[in-house]
Order: C-alpha cells, then sequence, then structure tokens
C-alpha cells in the first residue's frame, strides 16, 4: 500500500465528500462479508491514544488493525508525555515519525483538530464532547443494511443534542437520509454546530429538524435511535434526566412509530433512562450489530485514509 500524496484526516463527518462515504461503505459491506480478505496494513502501526473510558471504539480499532495485518498500539493520555509535558504539537509531530495513524479519544474538538493540523499521518477522531464521526459513519452502515433504500427514509435521534446527535445528523444530511432531532429546548445542539449541520443538509438536499413532541418526532422514522442522557466527562444533572424523561424510548413510544422501525443505540446504555430494557432486547433493537459494524467500518475508513483511495 503506497502513502496518498496528501495526508487526510477524519475529525468531523463532513471530512469526506459524498462519494468518499459511498467507497467507504461499500468497501465495509465487503470486508464484513471476508473480514481476514484485506491485509493492506501490514507492517503498519496505528496509536490509539484514549483519555476517556471506551469498550466498542478500542476494541473494534484494536481489532480491526489486527485483521488488516497491522499493529494496534493503545496509549492512555495519563501515561503519554502530552500535554502535561509536551505540547499537542509535538506529539502529533513525534508519533507521525512512528506510526501510520492515530486514533484519538478526548475532549476538546479543537485538540484533535490540533493534532491533525501538525500530524503528518491520518488523524481519526474516536469521539470528543462535540462530534463522533465514526460512530456515525458506522450507523449510516447498520441503517443501510436494514434499510438499502435508505434515501429519503428518516432516523429519528430523541433526547440530548449531544456529540453523537450531531455526528448523526451530519452523516445523515451527507447520505441522503433525514435527521429528525427529538430534543428538548434546553438540550439542543450548540448554535455553532446546528448551523454547519443546515448548511451541510441543504447543500446536499436532505433535511436535519428539531421536533419537541417526542410522539411527532417518530411518527414517520424508519428508525429510533438515541443516546445516554449524561455523557462521559458530565456531570449527573437531574433537571436533565427530569426534562428528558418524556424523550425516552419505551414500548409506548415505539407503538406511535412506524411497524417497520428499528432501534438504535450506539452503547454504551443507560437502561431504564433513556432506553426501557423491553426496546433494547426487542425484535426491533439493532445496538448489537450497530455496536459489531464499527470494526468493517473503520477497517474499511482506515484502509481509505492510509491508502488514499
Ligand atoms: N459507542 C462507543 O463509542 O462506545 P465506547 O465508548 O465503548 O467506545
Ligand atoms: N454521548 C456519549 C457517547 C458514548 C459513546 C458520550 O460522549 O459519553
Amino acid at each position: 500500500m503506497d502513502r496518498p500524496e496528501r495526508v487526510r484526516h477524519f475529525t468531523k463527518v463532513s471530512d469526506l465528500s459524498v462519494e468518499e462515504i459511498r467507497k467507504i461503505l461499500k468497501r465495509a459491506f465487503k470486508l464484513k462479508e471476508r473480514p481476514h480478505a484485506d491485509r493492506s496494513l501490514t507492517g503498519r502501526t496505528v496509536a490509539l491514544i484514549f483519555s476517556k473510558p471506551s469498550t466498542r471504539t478500542r476494541v473494534s480499532f484494536s481489532v480491526g488493525v489486527y485483521q488488516l495485518g497491522g499493529m494496534a498500539l493503545y496509549l492512555s493520555e495519563q501515561e503519554l508525555q502530552m500535554r502535561s509535558s509536551e505540547s499537542l504539537e509535538d506529539t502529533a509531530r513525534v508519533l507521525s515519525r512512528f506510526v501510520d495513524a492515530i486514533v484519538i479519544r478526548t475532549f476538546a474538538q479543537s485538540d484533535v483538530d490540533e493534532l491533525a493540523a501538525h500530524a503528518t499521518v491520518p488523524v481519526i477522531n474516536a469521539l470528543t464532547d462535540e462530534r463522533h464521526p465514526c460512530q456515525a459513519l458506522s450507523d449510516i452502515f447498520t441503517f443501510e443494511e436494514r434499510f438499502p433504500d435508505s434515501k429519503g427514509r428518516t432516523i429519528t435521534y430523541m433526547g440530548d443534542g449531544n456529540n453523537v446527535a450531531v455526528s448523526l445528523a451530519a452523516a445523515g444530511a451527507l447520505s441522503g437520509i433525514d435527521v429528525c432531532l427529538g430534543i428538548p429546548e434546553e438540550y439542543d445542539l450548540a448554535p455553532a454546530l446546528w448551523e454547519e449541520i443546515q448548511g451541510l443538509a441543504a447543500a446536499h438536499g436532505t433535511r436535519v429538524w428539531v421536533e419537541r413532541d417526542p410522539e411527532r418526532a417518530v411518527e414517520t422514522a424508519s428508525a429510533v435511535y438515541t443516546d445516554v442522557w449524561t455523557s462521559m466527562g458530565q456531570e449527573r444533572d437531574q433537571g436533565k434526566l427530569q426534562a428528558l424523561q418524556p424523550y425516552q424510548v419505551n414500548r409506548g413510544l415505539m407503538s406511535v412509530a412506524p411497524w417497520e422501525a428499528i432501534v438504535m443505540h450506539c452503547l454504551p446504555a443507560h437502561r431504564g433512562e433513556e432506553i426501557t430494557d423491553e426496546i433494547m432486547d426487542g425484535p426491533q433493537s439493532v445496538v448489537f450489530d450497530q455496536a459489531e459494524n464499527r470494526v468493517h467500518v473503520q477497517k474499511a475508513l482506515l484502509t481509505f485514509l492510509l491508502g488514499g483511495d
């Protein structure tokens, strides 16, 4: 595999074009069918820097890199010199001399952007307070697995206007899928992110809108998606939990959604808060497919970013 001429990063969904997303998802479908067929990362190393806990992202990247013939190097931020005694810029420069890609999960999106600005190898955002693009790319894959006629269908996201909501809306906008956000006003997306999403939707002829009424939000949904009400690094806030209660994905809410609607959750779930056991373990739920698909899609993403095609 030759290095591409231009370093490509994946710090946010819109770092990829519509055509590139199609190419990556198509490759992911092939990799899912034959997980060991591609060894294009033989001899390559991918650094995984994590400042927050992770089960799916960490394991799916580690396993994925291994299946592609490469080696993943897990680095917890506490054990690196990064930030405490070395700048992000110098860390980016040093790691770029050792490894072929850097996957990072941290708090501030600006840290990922800064790392990407100074790295000479691809930087992949594995979640920040603002975005979770790997999750969103993979979620589009899962949605299309269930609905090959995905164009013009709607994914309704219920709950907190968090990192997962932002990236899901962006990925929908770039994939011809409409996204309805069932979010109470206090927990809307930050204005700058909302504007960015609206810009993407307008540019790609898709719709992203907010519906405050939980039942109306799911009425036309092909997928009802939810995520935790308290994200990593946030304090549990009783007022927020109360305000989000009407947006819980439960039997009552799902009885209003179309019969064919699937239930999605990026996991980990706080069962009994944003989703009930009955729905999470029920026949409409695809949450564990979503978890599995992370590995297939991230393998496709890595081969794209590292191979440049
Ligand atoms: N969905 C997701 O990113 O899970 P982890 O926090 O376990 O990586
Ligand atoms: N919104 C959640 C997603 C976890 C994968 C968080 O940031 O904790």
